[in-house]
């Protein structure tokens, strides 16, 4: 008796080491140490919502189902304050026990002060979730991710026609992590509708970039028409694994056999094709660190061989090459065909940060082969001037031999400090590639808004066939409705002018500021005092493209969607994607000149049709 009342005096002056918190309905917590807590779900509801704040660390959230590992997830959940709230979906795991076995990271002291997170009284059960917008960022007629974090585009695929867009996302967070591809698609370019991820963390690590193709001819074995993935399984190694998918790229399974290629050192985004030529899958990977991509070629998508690596010591060279692609295009305006290698790279861009850079060239099934200027050198061709296009790839098997491409619209620098929360970042417009002569006999890359785009135009706003433009300038109104997202043609002739500025901007001063000096065929952007600006050093910034057009009459089209502006300079041969925070819109444009007197042309500002 005396014993026992004994051992319970003790027990109450232990620090207990489970403590049930004060959670909501439906969830228990556990405090099992400082760094260890239990989430038990015990009500029944499709989702789990998990409490993020963003400037804390990622905890671990190991998923424990029926007291088995089911996965584990990377989520920086809430210390002092919660930002957000994402979903984890528990209709998987219907009929099933339920713990998250939270691992945080190590600095709380006790107990106690494990307790105090500001997360674990903020789990909540809910069968709904609410995916309305709430940012004023989030663009119009762009794809984003419904929430979370988003960067490259990849796996994209054409098939009966729908166009399917993946891309690395963080469905729990909108900063990097948990690498899984998720999944959207089309039926015109213009409008997507998101669809749940596609192709999951695994056994062998995140899902990092890749592509897809349809085999046709059943040559991998997965079945006649199933549509390949190659992805890099990125954990403690990077390699590269299959995927296949039965239902148009709905859901995939992951080929067992994996990995597929396996090398010493980091290679990722491997991007393959079927060559009608050797009539050979062939695949193109960056060996990031090396500074090289890798061609291989198989017969079934599984067995590969290194035919050849192009790019040692060529163009730029710093950062690392990431996501390639490799594809053959007419030379518009002669009877020629040459090959395009894009290699993105991170950093080095010309900018700053990320950047695409191309070579053009000759492949003969295994060998790029890049074309040199007239002193024998390979030059440097870089496909976009502004800060933020990034990871392009193309669609395979798009329709008509187009070279329809998208990127992902913003840079490594400050990507996960863009002034939005529940989601992060936005793919570019669709385009088109093309490939022009230069003056200087080269060969170069040109891109265009994809042509399904022109059924976003809604009310034709402004309508001027010509105007003379002096040093006063001349204004004109910006649409107003839907934040003033539209799309502005114009022909720009310098005349006397030795440069033509072209202002977007609001009444707080905020602004955009285009400038074409036509003796130098150079046009510029400036977005030092576009709204925003200070997240990042990198950020404010003078972006230039060369123009290509001789210093005559500039061509420009002009997109414009609450966070972005693209920029197509004389059918799309100089092109600036460009994000901009104004803190409103920016509701007029002024042209002015430095001086002399100029003309513009065929001014048309169209508002945009966002319910297309
Ligand atoms: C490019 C990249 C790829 C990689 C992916 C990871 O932005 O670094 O090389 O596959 O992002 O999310």
């Amino acid at each position: 008796m005396k014993l026992k009342s004994k051992i319970a005096a003790a027990l109450m002056t232990l620090p207990l080491a489970a403590v049930t918190a004060n959670a909501a309905d439906g969830v228990k917590v556990e405090h099992l140490g400082t760094n260890n807590t239990l989430v038990r779900v015990e009500g029944n509801s499709r989702y789990l919502m998990l409490p993020v704040q963003e400037a804390y660390d990622d905890a671990t959230v190991n998923v424990v189902v029926d007291g088995k590992l089911d996965k584990t997830i990377y989520v920086r959940l809430a210390k002092s304050k919660v930002d957000y709230s994402v979903p984890f979906d528990l209709s998987p795991y219907e009929g099933h026990d339920v713990v998250l076995n939270i691992v945080t990271s190590q600095n709380r002291s006790t107990v106690r002060e494990a307790k105090e997170d500001a997360c674990w009284n903020n789990f909540q059960l809910t069968d709904t979730i609410d995916v309305t917008n709430h940012e004023k960022y989030r663009p119009a007629y762009h794809h984003t991710p419904l929430y979370g974090w988003m960067n490259d585009p990849n796996g994209m695929f054409y098939k009966d026609g729908v166009w399917h867009l993946y891309y690395q996302w963080n469905p729990y967070g909108s900063k990097w992590q948990n690498m899984t591809w998720g999944h959207s698609s089309s039926k015109d370019l213009v409008n997507w509708t998101n669809h749940p991820a596609a192709i999951e963390p695994n056994g062998f690590g995140s899902v990092f970039s890749g592509s897809s193709a349809i085999d046709y001819e059943n040559s991998a074995g997965f079945g006649k028409d199933a549509v390949v993935a190659m992805y890099t399984s990125a954990g403690a190694s990077q390699i590269q694994s299959l995927a296949y998918s039965h239902d148009n790229g709905e859901t995939f399974t992951i080929y067992p056999g994996n990995p597929v290629i396996t090398l010493e050192s980091e290679a990722r985004d491997p991007n393959m094709f079927w060559n009608p030529e050797t009539k050979l899958w062939t695949l193109i990977l960056a060996h990031a660190l090396d500074h090289e991509m890798l061609i291989f070629t198989s017969s079934d998508m599984k067995e590969w061989t290194l035919q050849s690596s192009f790019g040692k010591g060529l163009g730029a060279q710093d950062g690392v090459w990431e996501c390639p692609d490799l594809f053959e295009l007419p030379v518009e305006g002669t009877d020629q065909s040459k090959w395009v290698l894009f290699c993105n790279i991170n950093p080095g861009g010309p900018f700053g940060g990320s950047g695409i850079q191309y070579f053009i060239g000759d492949f003969d099934g295994k060998t790029f082969t890049a074309d040199t200027d007239a002193d024998g050198n390979v030059p440097t061709k870089w496909l976009d001037y502004g800060k933020d296009n990034y990871a392009i790839v193309s669609w395979s098997d798009a329709p008509d031999n187009r070279r329809t491409v998208i990127g992902w619209m913003s840079n490594w620098q400050y990507a996960a400090e863009v002034p939005t929360k529940q989601f992060r970042s936005a793919n570019t417009l669709p385009r088109e590639i093309s490939l022009f002569k230069g003056a200087d006999g080269q060969i170069y890359a040109a891109q265009t808004p994809s042509p399904e785009l022109n059924a976003l135009r809604g009310k034709l706003m402004t309508n001027v066939k010509s105007a003379s433009i002096n040093k006063k300038g001349k204004t004109y109104v910006l649409p107003t409705e839907n934040d003033g997202v539209c799309e502005i043609l114009l022909n720009v002739e310098s005349g006397r002018a030795a440069s033509i500025t072209m202002t977007f901007s609001n009444e707080k001063g905020e602004k955009s500021v285009l400038t074409y000096a036509a003796k130098d065929e150079t046009l510029t952007f400036d977005r030092r005092k576009s709204g925003i600006v200070d997240f990042s050093q990198d950020f404010p910034a003078v972006t230039a493209t060369p123009t290509f057009n001789g210093g005559e009459t500039l061509p420009m089209q002009i997109f414009i969607d609450r966070s972005s502006m693209e920029v197509f300079a004389n059918d799309g041969k100089g092109v600036m994607t460009n994000l901009v925070f104004p803190t409103t819109p920016y509701n007029k444009l002024t042209i002015t000149t430095d001086g002399g007197k100029a003309k513009i042309k065929d001014l048309k500002i169209y508002s945009i049709d966002i319910e297309k």
